[in-house]
């Protein structure tokens, strides 16, 4: 249904933040919540994502609960990343003998039976890609690409990435000056899932020496050669700095897994403790490793994001209007502009970082080795 201003009851906007959180989550749902306000629509906030949909949990968002929250990080909303509407904990079921259920018809009776009239969905290729099924049984819904890990399709950029990458480039300053005084090597771990933007960037940017990424399996010698060359005429030895993603791995070795949970995505994790152990084996330079974790995904997003974030907000409001559905905002640059979903994520389809790209062209210009 197209909202329009004749209906009597106002149009009802549901809104739910889906997946892992990121910064800039407040700026889409303040900016969606303000150009739906400014249409007399109401707007209601689903809360823990798709979950709420499950358990009926929403309440009317009003226009004080989105002042002053531009600059915060979180969600307002709370938001799941292990909950799918299609495979959820049988009622029950004993500990250890989960089966899971498919109650997407549920969500979409409890979609309809609160009077919802559209859905904004704002999360990454999971909650987008349930966005899309759901879209198929019913639901109006228009999706906002957010991920630190900028792993999305279609859109440039997705919003939370500047933030990540800017949190990940202090961390990288902040160990310069340390790895150089003791003349160690540091090693550092960064977020991203499969896809090694906020490595590569961040390491370009805070000038690391290596940088080892999920798109590039490495060989653990050719980063050791790139740290002995760096050692070339420094009696007292050298320092270097190693940027490894999450998701990176050797030459026929394997993903390093925190966790592999049934049912849930892998937690990925370890790699770059593993590298740095390697490294000081193979070398004999003193070598630290540091996780950078979740620090990436807190605090304040930049100011690229809040204005992508908003950008994005508003834009999702007006495909509502339009009655465009089953699509996603993205930002093609200059502009904001709407592709359907099934292109964006569709088929499980993610991004990764190109490796004819001119950040990936200039970082090897640069003498930065990708241990390949
Ligand atoms: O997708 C965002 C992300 O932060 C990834 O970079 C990371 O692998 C994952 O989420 C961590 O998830 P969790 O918060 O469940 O540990």
């Amino acid at each position: 249904m197209k909202p329009t201003r004749r209906t009597r009851k106002p149009f009802r906007l549901a809104m739910l933040t889906g997946g892992g959180d990121c910064p800039g989550l407040n700026a889409v749902i303040r900016a969606a919540a303000r150009s739906a306000f400014a249409l007399g629509w109401e707007v209601w906030g689903i809360e823990h994502g798709f979950e709420g949909l499950l358990t009926k949990r929403a309440h009317k968002l009003h226009p004080k609960d989105v002042r002053g929250i531009i600059h915060l990080g979180g969600t307002i909303l709370g938001t799941s990343n292990r909950v799918s509407p299609f495979r959820v904990e049988r009622r029950g079921a004993a500990p250890g003998q989960a089966e899971d259920a498919d109650r997407s018809a549920e969500v979409v009776r409890n979609f309809k039976a609160m009077g919802f009239g559209a859905l904004i969905a704002i999360g990454g290729d999971g909650t987008l890609s349930i966005g899309l099924r759901l879209a198929t049984k019913g639901i109006p819904i228009v999706g906002v690409p957010k991920t630190i890990d900028n792993d999305i399709e279609q859109t440039s950029v997705t919003f939370g990435f500047d933030t990540a990458v800017a949190t990940a480039t202090d961390a990288i300053d902040k160990l310069h000056p340390t790895a150089e005084a003791h003349g160690r090597v540091m090693v550092v771990e960064l977020m991203g899932r499969n896809a090694g933007f906020i490595a590569l960037n961040s390491g370009v940017a805070g000038g690391a020496d290596v940088i080892l990424i999920p798109e590039i399996p490495f060989d653990l010698e050719r980063v050791c050669d790139k740290i002995r060359e760096r050692e070339k005429g420094h009696r007292g030895g050298y320092f270097s700095i190693v940027v490894v993603a999450e998701g990176a791995r050797a030459k026929g070795g394997k993903l390093h897994l925190r966790s592999l949970d049934e049912g849930e995505a892998p937690r990925l994790g370890g790699v770059g403790q593993w590298v740095a152990e390697e490294i000081a084996k193979r070398t004999g330079k003193e070598t630290r490793s540091l996780v950078l974790g979740h620090l990436q995904r807190g605090g304040p997003p930049t100011t690229f994001d809040r204005l992508l974030g908003t950008r994005f907000g508003a834009a999702a409001v007006r495909a509502v209007k339009d009655g465009d559905f089953e699509t996603m905002v993205a930002l093609q640059p200059p502009t904001i502009v709407r592709v359907p979903l099934k292109i964006a994520v569709g088929d499980g389809r993610t991004k990764c970082v190109p490796l004819d790209s001119d950040v990936m062209m200039s970082a090897r210009g640069l003498g930065i080795s990708f241990g390949d």
